[in-house]
């Protein structure tokens, strides 16, 4: 990792593992982009930047195929490209001109600092660098020096540029509740292709915010250059990938701009959430272990002893699939036994603990314990885990409120509405207005007596409903557009307190499944319920999506080890096919313990203790997408270890006919060549072996499944 300032051509270069980034100040003092793809090693490669830099300087977009790349574009003159910056000063005026005034480096960290020569206004872009990890976070800092408000209808995060002239395709990850991250590729043409999400209660759900660019649609999962970058925030996104006139191709990101507009008051200053862009030099494989590093070194909870993110996640049981709203001391002490005995380490009671939550229609709001259908309250059940040795969580919805409670009766004012029009009712619920701060105050204070009473280990924070009409009746008329920004910074902080008042207790990000599986909740999130969709035919292509971002301790979800037949599709699934798919994530079980056979239980009991073995090379493993079942009637994953000295093969059918045999061998991916490695059967092969003749695997017929597993000797 370093950062090189060239004084006298006036051009920055940061260089972070295998990746180079570069930008200049050209002679109207604007910052130009120069570079952004495999490092520069050598001092001198430098010198090559220069006559661009010049060619930027001399050209100071006399139309637009000659517009440069500016590092915050404004619109500055003839850029007639996405602007990530878009002030409304007081006079009514808009725009800015930046110009460079000083910079700052500290370790792995540069600071250019920016003023409008006519304006009031000064900007800060912050690039900061992950160690050696091909990754810059990039954010900008807005602060208004003037004496009236200034309305920002566009405050983004950074632009990103390609080198124009080539053919690029985008892939981007979308879906719905219970398909999420699909992944999509299309050829870019000249055009704007905007990924954003505008539901206000969440980022994901629809589209992940996260693109990823290759020259020529080249790329595989092993081979190419891939520009990729995530987004970090929970909330109301866009990511504008632009392909001006001359393939020029940008990509600009940040908090969306529809129905937002944030008023920056005299003296003041905005920061924007980052964007981070990364580099892989070889596929979307390497991108996958770039962003699994990352996430796993640095960005998850690190908790009280900076172990969290590397500490395996309990084997979990969830009550949500087998009783739904149908809980109570009795089915949860019987549960609890159960659970003791075949080896689960922690007891969930999902939805339904509140009064009268028998159904969708009451208790949201009212986070108090139904003392009909638990009268010793959950301490009691908490305790009853503790002292099985099983550890205890909770789930609750703390966003969202229905009409018939009693904190809706108290606070009709709460919620988000515009007065004066009907409100939808979504679940029979409606969002409480946390971009007000007393809200979040309120959901502060209970959170933190409940899991101190309750002695919770583990929070399920579930949110299942978007915003449909975004009004703030309360608010200044100025302030009224600030709402989704606001909503989704007071978000971040409860959870940013929930950490650091409860840094031990394990937290899971859900949105109604995956909708929140996005970069602004991985610093505060252990786990994140990849989807409700636990149908493991279902999974099998779900996973391939969700293991593209994130590692597999991170897979969530109540029951990812799921009754044998899924509601989704009415589809039954014999349970070894179930347990193989529930280890290739945090294992959780959300099977009926009360009602399955000795046989269940004895077969989940085993496959349990194998997990637990199992799980320290599994959870912080990268996951290597070896077949698709996109293309092929089977799904193989390959979780190699980061060291590598160890990997396990995960291989699922489903619906192989005759036409699809023989399969071929398969070829495994970044073992030590000159390692040998032993299954359990005693069987011995070299990682080059492995990796250039393969494994051959006898598959068949339907819901057949294999896990392998191999170690160096
Ligand atoms: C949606 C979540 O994704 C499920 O896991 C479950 O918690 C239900 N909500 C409960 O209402």
């Amino acid at each position: 990792m370093e950062i090189q300032y060239m004084e006298n051509a006036r051009i920055f270069h940061l260089r972070a593992g295998e990746m180079s980034y570069a930008f200049g100040v050209d002679a109207l003092g604007r910052l130009v982009h120069l570079y952004w793809g495999e490092a520069l090693r050598h001092a001198s490669s430098l010198e090559a930047l220069v006559p661009v830099a010049k060619l930027a300087c001399e050209l100071p977009g006399v139309d637009a195929n000659n517009a440069c790349d500016f590092e915050v574009p404004t619109r500055e003159p003839f850029d007639y490209g996405e602007p990530i910056l878009w002030p409304r000063f007081a006079s009514g005026e808009r725009g800015l001109r930046l110009i460079y005034r000083t910079h700052r480096i500290e370790r792995g960290h540069l600071t250019v600092v920016l003023a409008d020569e006519y304006a009031h206004m000064e900007v800060e872009a912050h690039y900061k660098m992950w160690r050696d990890l091909p990754l810059l976070s990039r954010w900008l800092v807005i602060r208004n020096t003037g004496a009236e408000p200034v309305e920002m209808q566009a405050v983004k995060s950074a632009a990103w540029h390609l080198c124009a002239g080539h053919d690029y395709r985008l892939t981007h990850l979308s879906g719905n509740w219970g398909c999420e991250y699909t992944k999509n590729q299309l050829m870019l043409t000249q055009s704007r292709v905007v990924l954003q999400n505008s539901r206000l209660t969440c980022a994901a759900a629809q589209q992940v915010p996260f693109f990823a660019i290759d020259r020529n649609g080249e790329a595989t999962e092993t081979m190419g250059k891939v520009f990729f970058g995530v987004f970090h925030w929970s909330g109301d996104f866009e990511i504008t990938v632009e392909q001006q006139f001359g393939k020029r191709v940008s990509v600009t990101g940040g908090i969306g701009t529809f129905d937002s507009n944030y008023a920056i008051q005299p003296g003041e200053s905005f920061e924007t959430p980052a964007f981070t862009g990364g580099y892989s030099t070889r596929g979307f494989e390497r991108m996958s272990e770039i962003l699994y590093d990352w996430q796993l070194d640095a960005l998850m909870p690190r908790g009280c002893s900076s172990a969290k993110a590397h500490a395996v996640r309990p084997v979990i049981y969830n009550s949500w699939y087998p009783f739904e709203f149908n809980v109570s001391e009795e089915n949860c002490m019987a549960l609890i036994d159960r659970c003791a005995e075949i080896g689960v380490e922690m007891f969930v009671i999902d939805d339904g603990w509140m009064p009268g939550r028998v159904d969708a229609s009451a208790g949201l709001g009212d986070w108090i314990a139904d003392p009909k259908r638990f009268p010793h309250g959950l301490e009691f059940i908490s305790d009853a885990c503790h002292r099985k040795n099983l550890q205890f969580g909770l789930w609750v919805e703390p966003e969202m409120v229905n009409p018939d409670s009693d904190l809706y009766r108290a606070h009709p004012d709460w919620v988000i509405r515009i007065d004066g029009r009907p409100m939808t009712l979504q679940r029979n619920q409606l969002v409480l207005n946390l971009a007000r701060d007393d809200v979040r105050d309120w959901i502060i204070d209970w959170l933190d007596d409940l899991i101190e009473t309750c002695r919770l280990d583990y929070l399920k924070w579930d949110m299942n409903r978007y915003v449909s009409e975004n009004g703030w009746p309360e608010a200044p008329a100025a302030d009224k557009q600030s709402l989704s920004i606001r909503y989704t910074r007071n978000l971040l902080a409860i959870w940013r307190h929930l950490n650091e008042r409860h840094p031990d207790v394990l937290f899971e990000n859900c949105a109604s499944g995956g909708g929140r599986a996005d970069f602004g909740m991985v610093p505060y999130a252990d786990r994140i319920n990849r989807s409700d969709n636990a149908d493991p035919v279902d999974v099998m292509v779900l996973h391939e999506g969700f293991s593209m971002l994130f590692p597999p301790k991170t897979a969530g979800g109540a029951g990812n080890i799921a009754p044998d037949v899924h509601h989704i599709h009415g589809r039954a699934t014999p349970l070894p096919f179930r347990i193989h798919l529930g280890m290739t994530g945090s294992m959780s079980i959300g099977i009926n313990l009360l009602t399955v056979s000795e046989e269940v239980l004895e077969a989940l009991k085993e496959a349990i203790a194998e997990f637990k073995q199992l799980r320290p090379d599994l959870q912080d493993a990268y996951v290597y997408r070896i077949a698709s079942a996109r293309r092929h009637p089977y799904a193989l994953f390959q979780y190699t270890r980061r060291d590598p000295k160890f990997f396990a093969l995960f291989a699922f059918v489903h619906g192989m006919r005759c036409w699809d045999l023989p399969l071929p061998r398969f070829e495994m991916r970044g073992l030590i060549p000159d390692a040998l490695y032993e299954n359990e059967q005693g069987v011995r092969m070299t990682g080059e072996a492995l990796m250039k003749i393969g494994i051959a695997l006898s598959l068949k017929g339907d819901f057949d499944s294999v896990l392998q597993v191999w170690r160096a000797v």
